[in-house]
This record gives C-alpha cells, sequence and structure tokens, in this order.
C-alpha cells in the first residue's frame, strides 16, 4: 500500500464500512470522518482507527479530521439518495458540492497526495447510448447526479488549478454486506424476503442496472490510491453487465429458497435511469480493475450477511 495514512469520509456507511476493512487489512492507518446522519459506528466496532465525528459541510471538522499527516483521502461521504435529492435540493448541493469543495480546499492547503472522489455512473451520465463510459456527455437526470458532476468538474478544476492529484471513480450500482440502511433495489427485495412482505418494484421490471460487489468496488478504489494516475481522472468501476430488475428479483427468491414471494409493482418514480450499465475497460487498462464476482455468487454472500445479522433489530427497522 503507497499511503499509510488515509482518511476516509462517510467511513460508518455501507461502502465504507466495507472499505476501512480492507485498508486496514492492507495495513494502512485509517481515520474516518463522518456525521453519522446515515451510518452506524457500530459497523466498524472492535477494529482500529481514529475517528473525527463532524460533518463535511464545516470546515473545522474538515480541518480536524486531515490535520496530523494525512496522505491520502477517499471522499466517500455524500447525500447519497437519488429519490430524495427531488425533495432535498439545498441539502444535496450542500453536502455533495459544498462539502466535497471544503475537502478537496483543505487537502490541497495540506498537500494531499491523492484525493479520490466517489461519483456514480448512471447518475452522472444520465440518458445515454449504452453502454455508457468516460466518452459518454454527461447529462444527469436527478439532482443528486448533478451534485456529482459538479463535485466531478471541482475535482478536475483543482487538478487543473492547484495540481491536486484528484481521481473521480464512478461507482455502479454496489451491494454487499453492512448494506441494511440503504434503498437500492438488492436491500429492498432482501428486507422483504426475510420480513415476509412483498417485493415492490417501481415499474414493469424491464429498468435495469449494473450491479457490482462491495468487494470488487474496494479493490478497485485500492487499485486507484496506489496507481500513479493523471490527475483529474475520471473512471468508471462497473461490471458492463446489464441486469433487469425483475431479473434481480427472481434471483433473490430463488436463493431465498421462496420462488413465489409475492411482487407488486408500482408506479416509476422520478429522476430514476430506464436502463444503466457501463463500460470500465478504461479502469481495466489503468488499474487492472477486474470484478471477480458473478452476480449470484455476491447476491448469495450478501442474502447471508443479511440472515447472519437479522437478529439485530436495526437491520430490518431502518431505513
Ligand atoms: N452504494 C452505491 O450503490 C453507490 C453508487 C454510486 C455512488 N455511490 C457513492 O459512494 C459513496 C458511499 O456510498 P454508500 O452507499 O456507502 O452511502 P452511505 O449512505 O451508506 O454512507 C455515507 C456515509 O456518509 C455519512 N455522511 C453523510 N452526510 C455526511 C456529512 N454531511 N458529513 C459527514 N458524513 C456524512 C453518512 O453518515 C454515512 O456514514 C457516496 O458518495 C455515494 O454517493 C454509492
Amino acid at each position: 500500500m503507497l499511503f499509510k495514512s488515509v482518511l476516509v469520509t462517510g467511513g460508518f456507511g455501507f461502502i465504507g464500512a466495507n472499505l476501512v476493512r480492507k485498508l486496514l487489512s492492507d495495513g494502512a492507518r485509517v481515520r474516518v470522518l463522518d456525521d453519522l446522519s446515515r451510518g452506524d459506528a457500530a459497523n466498524l466496532e472492535g477494529l482500529e482507527f481514529d475517528v473525527v465525528i463532524g460533518d463535511v459541510r464545516d470546515p473545522h471538522a474538515v480541518s480536524d479530521a486531515m490535520s496530523g499527516g494525512v496522505e491520502a483521502v477517499i471522499h466517500l461521504a455524500a447525500f447519497g439518495s437519488v429519490t430524495e435529492s427531488v425533495g432535498a435540493l439545498g441539502d444535496n448541493f450542500d453536502v455533495n458540492v459544498r462539502g466535497t469543495v471544503n475537502l478537496l480546499q483543505e487537502a490541497s492547503r495540506r498537500g494531499v497526495k491523492k484525493f479520490i472522489f466517489a461519483s456514480s455512473g448512471g447518475a452522472v451520465v444520465g440518458r445515454a447510448p449504452l453502454p455508457v463510459s468516460e466518452d459518454s456527455l454527461p447529462r444527469p437526470v436527478s439532482p443528486y447526479g448533478a451534485s456529482k458532476l459538479c463535485g466531478e468538474a471541482y475535482c478536475h478544476a483543482f487538478a487543473g488549478t492547484f495540481a491536486l492529484p484528484t481521481v473521480a471513480l464512478r461507482f455502479a450500482n454496489v451491494y454487499g454486506p453492512f448494506s441494511y440502511r440503504k434503498r437500492g433495489a438488492v436491500t429492498a427485495f432482501i428486507k422483504a424476503l426475510l420480513g415476509g412482505h412483498p417485493i415492490v418494484i417501481y415499474g414493469d421490471g424491464s429498468a435495469t442496472r449494473d450491479f457490482l460487489f462491495v468487494d470488487d468496488l474496494c479493490q478497485g478504489i485500492c487499485a486507484a490510491l496506489d496507481t500513479a494516475l493523471e490527475p483529474g481522472t475520471v473512471l468508471h468501476l462497473a461490471t458492463s453487465v446489464e441486469t433487469a430488475i425483475i431479473a434481480l428479483a427472481d434471483e433473490l427468491r430463488a436463493i431465498a429458497g421462496r420462488p413465489c414471494h409475492s411482487i407488486r409493482f408500482e408506479e416509476p418514480r422520478a429522476a430514476e435511469l430506464s436502463r444503466n450499465f457501463a463500460n470500465f475497460d478504461r479502469a481495466r487498462r489503468l488499474l487492472g480493475f477486474v470484478p471477480r464476482t458473478p452476480l449470484t455468487a455476491g447476491l448469495e454472500l450478501t442474502w447471508r450477511w443479511f440472515r447472519a445479522h437479522a437478529a439485530a433489530p436495526r437491520l430490518l427497522d431502518e431505513n
């Protein structure tokens, strides 16, 4: 591991819980900056790392978090919901844009050697010929996507103006252990299966997504940390596999041993894309990134994790 001291913002969230474990097992010293608005300290219980509880919108918290020789920043903290961003324009903008600029400014001031920004594939690119890639014209459909594109633009500008070595990684639809607070299809369907409720599909089930297992994503993030890249680089971390939501529901019903579990169809939601999957050739070429976990295997691991933790009330109750 190139950098010994890494700040992970949003480390108590779903991806953070998996990434911090990987960074620690790779030998890094980790500090987490999180305001606990969506994350849970219990996700990292028993592990050795530093914590700053604070908001990325607060320059003092950001300065505290970057003090003491942080070499690299992985910026995961975000207002992370496409559908909620429609009704919360100000908060979405403040956290995802102003928060990101605060971090970039502090990182630049302190001479941080690598700044990785968690961006998003489909949300940033919008409706475009598929599969989307780094060459697709970004035209976000949701306020969330617009704020992530804005974050990417600031990363590029800080690379250009202040020579900050930034990388924006556009994540596909990530799933896996610790995702119990997420609102995405995998989490919602598993909760429905465990709770005995109908699976709810918005639309007719033909919408598609590119589902990436969180371990594969974390490999990609760590490869981006360890690889010298041109400042301002943008890369898709995805599988290039297009999966219909109805096929996902069928996979999970089969894994749960309930192939006839009921499905309820509801109206499609505003700001969601009808189809999306991404090409990851550039990440393969520059990082050696290759997702290794087939969807069925990843869903089985996720299902087993949820089943093993189902006794914890927070798992099924919280959103
Ligand atoms: N999960 C996915 O499928 C996916 C896909 C594309 C992009 N992303 C991006 O990856 C990143 C991590 O996603 P996740 O799924 O782990 O989300 P998450 O909601 O599980 O975790 C986000 C964490 O950030 C913290 N946070 C939120 N607002 C904060 C603030 N103002 N200050 C400090 N901390 C704050 C939350 O408490 C939480 O612990 C996000 O930037 C998200 O937009 C995720």
